[in-house]
């Protein structure tokens, strides 16, 4: 529940109207006034190179136990595919090219999250199995997936608090292995969510409380057990590793496809945003990769702007909407989150270009205006991004981004990249009711 808000706001970098706007919940655009862009400076436990070669040890190992990525050789990869019709109908200018990367698609676990929590159950299992003398060195993992790993790995029960997606992606790749699993959810987490879980036969705590409640609970929970394993979606290095690995991804396809990113062909990507995990790793890796050629934007729901209010901030003491007067209440269950990383927040303090936000409402309408224009079927949380392109070429404050890094002469080039980050694993119901609330909403009115 959110505690009683403060009456006066933490002192910050919005301004009064700003500040104004975002309180009403008024979907806005906020540039980060420490933004630098060639601020990127490599650090050794961050480098999403470990993420890298820890999936490639581990391809034929995926590729064993998940039929689903034997096509793509133990690979967790999705496409990222033009998408003209959606920029027609959005009503998106005709400078540069819209591409969604599909992480809705992602095979398995059908989200973003399917990267961190992938990486961080491989990075365990690889430690206890090195531990224990079945694998040695950086040889080839196929072990994992044998009687002894799998002796050694059903001892031990990897714990973790979410709002859906994490705990699907931690749980079927943990029980997959072998793990015991226990997912502690938070009240908005979905009913599917909590099914599918359970019918792969993973234990499903329910919190009454919203996310940080349920991690809390999942951390309290695990401490106590010496067999227990937390994965904390927080604060975990392991988790932001894995979903940077995206970005060596997203450089070898932009490649493929004859799009350049230099100082003549902008880059710019929107990623929904939650506790900032999965955002945050991406643009990390991004930033690495493409330096100042690639302008990274978080898309947060109106009501949970967590990581806006925590770079706004005048100073790193944790912040929440809640003292906002916010109530972290939207159907964008993966993104309700009242507080940012304290992991990623400063990660993101210079890198990150700035943030929108989005109403429910609106959340709906894209699902359809995807559904109508591309034939895409996604879950809200994963449309968050979908306004990225109209919000910097339509906007004040995205046209003043623009002009003060003197882009204007160079948006006929560029490239945005939608990132959509759930969708595939949901029910066909849940997605005809999305469909029909998106349908109703966009319907002109009568009169
Ligand atoms: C569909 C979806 N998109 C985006 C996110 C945001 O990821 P993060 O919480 O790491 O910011 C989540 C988180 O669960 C999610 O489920």
């Amino acid at each position: 529940m959110p505690p009683e808000h403060t009456a006066l706001p933490p002192a910050s970098h919005l301004g009064t109207a700003e500040q104004a706007s975002l309180q009403r919940r008024e979907p806005m655009l906020w540039l980060n006034p420490a933004h630098a862009p060639r601020a990127f400076t490599p650090d050794k436990a961050l480098d999403p190179e470990i993420a890298i070669a820890r999936f490639s040890r581990c391809a034929a190992l995926m590729s064993s136990v998940f039929p689903q990525l034997r096509n793509s050789r133990g690979r967790l990869q999705s496409p990222l595919v033009p998408v003209p019709a959606l920029q027609r109908q959005l009503g998106g200018r005709h400078e540069g090219t819209w591409l969604i990367k599909r992480d809705d698609a992602l095979p398995v676990a059908g989200s973003v999250k399917a990267r961190g929590g992938f990486h961080e159950v491989l990075t365990l299992a690889e430690r206890l199995a090195l531990d224990g003398g079945l694998v040695t060195g950086a040889s080839d993992r196929l072990e994992l997936a044998g009687m002894p790993a799998r002796r050694l790995f059903e001892k031990y029960t990897i714990a973790v608090g979410s709002t859906g997606n994490l705990g699907l992606s931690i749980g079927l790749i943990a029980k997959t292995l072998g793990f015991k699993a226990m997912v502690h959810m938070s009240e908005d987490a979905k009913e599917w969510k909590k099914d599918r879980l359970r019918a792969a036969g993973v234990e499903v705590i329910e919190h009454a409380g919203d996310y940080a409640s349920a991690v809390k609970a999942g951390r309290l929970a695990a401490e106590s057990d010496p067999f227990g394993y937390f994965v904390d979606d927080e604060e975990s290095v392991h988790l932001f590793l894995g979903y940077a690995a995206a970005a060596h991804e997203i450089q070898s396809q932009l490649a493929q496809q004859g799009r350049g990113v230099d100082a003549e062909h902008p880059l710019f990507v929107y990623l929904p945003c939650g506790v900032g995990g999965a955002p945050g790793g991406v643009a990390y890796g991004l930033k690495r990769l493409f330096g100042e050629h690639v302008h990274c934007f978080f898309a947060e729901p109106a009501a949970s702007p967590c990581m806006l209010v925590q770079l706004a901030a005048r100073n790193e003491a944790p912040v929440s909407v809640y003292d906002y007067g916010l109530d972290n209440r939207t159907e964008a269950d993966g993104l309700a989150v009242a507080q940012a990383s304290p992991l990623v927040a400063p990660l993101m303090r210079k890198l990150l270009s700035g943030v929108f936000t989005v109403d429910d409402d609106t959340l709906f309408r894209d699902v359809h205006a995807l559904m109508q224009a591309e034939g895409m079927l996604i879950e809200p949380s994963a449309a968050a991004g979908m306004r990225g392109p109209l919000w910097l070429t339509g906007s004040e404050p995205g046209l003043r981004y623009l002009a003060s890094r003197n882009l204007p002469p160079r948006m006929r080039h560029a490239t945005h990249i939608i990132w959509s980050t759930g969708g595939s694993l949901v029910p066909s119901l849940e997605h005809e009711t999305f469909q029909k609330q998106g349908r109703q909403l966009s319907a002109p009115a009568a009169g």
